[in-house]
């Protein structure tokens, strides 16, 4: 089926600040707050065209909340390797399935030295006092959370390095820190778990696990008491990246027979306690997982292999190609103190961009995941679902020829539900041209608000609410 989201794919250059967005419906007086986004949106430099989705440069997106009044401003993340564009007119740092077209030895010469693009057009957080955007390759850039302007490059207090991290940091609320891993490569390479305590800027390596072939792995799992890798059987040859200079995504092997591994990691003594191997598969996205009576229980938004990857190639989006491959959600139950791994699909429809009341419930029981889905399953996400765990019910949000991305869910102050609060979601309008900020009441999934932007806002990546 042919899909028409053109403007989902097309480089955004208006860059605008603080102007005040004309709104549809009430939004909320309790929400007070900002809703900072990521994503791609410039997909080209003169002649030369970035090929992947995963590729196009980093925009941050804005909305903040006030006295029923949203503000907006977007703007171009502009770290070295933004810069290093305007400078030359061409594409410099080689991207997830982009190189440059610059010489061998020089593409060698930056992955060997560790000049990794910091193009950070997944995620933010915020680390000490710093608001910082995020890839899967080690620089963060740090910028301003009221005019979005780029600070530069964030640097931690310590001298951790590595060659592939991710933009899915946890955050363990026990605690009070944040929780990644990056992986090194090496004749032996390894996961390194760190946590970094609240307020501070230092990474603690909390465990080492040596690993032969190390797995590309986009986010990960926590518990109350473990941090779970879950390594899908889908692996990098560092050695081959480093010396043909050759795409990243070139460099990752599909390999079955070697399962999914679930690798438990104890947070407090940083010990190896549990390897479940199970069928393979691949994921970008865990959505929850917790301890229940002996068991680890890993929620993950599974595909059958890894080509949904190869899937969003930039010419085969923008053809309208966009049977994607689906997922199902699936849980796992990993039996502490033996091997042993059983697992269902949680829900029968897909749901991908899952977010969950992530304050109140992440490593915890938990009812409900909200996410993109697709209407009448034509591969391509076009609706947003809520979806009732224990009841096993589903609440959706679809408009024709709109296109939502993530929900972010937002609870309202003093909240007791799991569900008491609000969705924002960005919405790709093909007919009028345009994106809005959807805002739904999360109990009811029914529409509240929405809030016009004056033009179209390519498909993004990850947002965070920051209160
Ligand atoms: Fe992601």
């Amino acid at each position: 089926m042919k899909i028409n989201v053109e403007q989902g794919f097309k480089t955004l250059v208006q860059e605008v600040e603080n102007i005040l967005l004309p709104v549809e419906g009430k939004v909320p007086e309790w929400l007070s707050g900002t809703l900072i986004r990521n994503g791609p949106a410039k997909f080209e430099v003169g002649k030369e065209k970035y090929n992947h989705l995963f590729d196009g440069l980093a925009m941050l997106y804005k909305f903040s909340f006030r006295n029923g009044k949203i503000s907006y401003t977007n703007r171009f993340l502009k770290g070295h390797t933004f810069k290093s564009i305007i400078e030359t007119g061409r594409i410099v740092y080689p991207e997830f399935a982009t190189i440059p077209k610059s010489s061998l030895p020089h593409r060698i010469f930056l992955n060997a030295t560790r000049h990794f693009t910091d193009n950070a057009s997944v995620n933010v957080t915020k680390i000490g006092e710093s608001y910082i955007a995020m890839t899967e390759t080690p620089p963060r850039v740090e910028f301003d959370p009221d005019s979005l302007r780029t600070l530069g490059r964030f640097h931690y207090g310590d001298q951790v390095t590595g060659h592939l991290t991710t933009a899915h940091p946890q955050f363990d609320y026990d605690k009070k820190e944040l929780i990644n891993y990056i992986t090194r490569f090496s004749l032996t390479s390894s996961y390194n778990i760190y946590s970094i305590k609240q307020g501070t800027t230092k990474r603690q390596i909390i465990s080492s696990i040596p690993v032969k072939q190390p797995a590309y792995m986009h986010s990960f799992g926590m518990t109350k008491n473990y941090v779970i890798l879950t390594e899908f059987p889908l692996f990098i040859d560092p050695f081959r990246l480093l010396l043909t200079g050759s795409p990243f995504v070139d460099n990752l092997f599909w390999k079955p027979e070697y399962g999914t591994t679930f690798l438990i990691i104890d947070k407090n003594s940083g010990k190896l306690v549990g390897n479940f191997k199970c069928e393979p598969f691949f994921a970008f996205h865990h959505i929850n997982c917790f301890e229940d009576m002996g068991n680890v229980i890993v929620d993950i938004v599974s595909y059958k292999d890894s080509s949904i990857i190869k899937s969003m190639y930039l010419n085969k989006l923008r053809q309208g190609d966009l049977l994607l491959p689906t997922p199902e959600i699936r849980r796992y139950y990993l039996e502490l103190g033996s091997n042993k791994v059983t697992t269902h699909i949680l829900s029968k429809d897909f749901i991908e961009f899952p977010r969950i009341n992530y304050r109140k419930c992440n490593t915890k029981n938990y009812n409900y995941v909200y996410g993109v889905s697709a209407h009448k399953s034509n591969g391509f996400s076009n609706k947003l679902v809520k979806f009732c765990i224990k009841s096993k019910s589903y609440k959706y949000w679809y408009k024709e020829n709109n296109f939502p991305g993530e929900p972010v869910f937002v609870p309202m102050p003093g909240a007791c539900g799991e569900d008491e609060g609000v969705i924002l979601s960005l919405v790709i309008d093909t007919i009028n041209c345009n994106s809005y900020l959807l805002i739904l009441d999360a109990t009811s999934f029914s529409e509240i608000a929405r809030a016009y932007l004056p033009f179209a806002i390519p498909f993004g990546s990850h947002s965070q609410y920051f209160e």
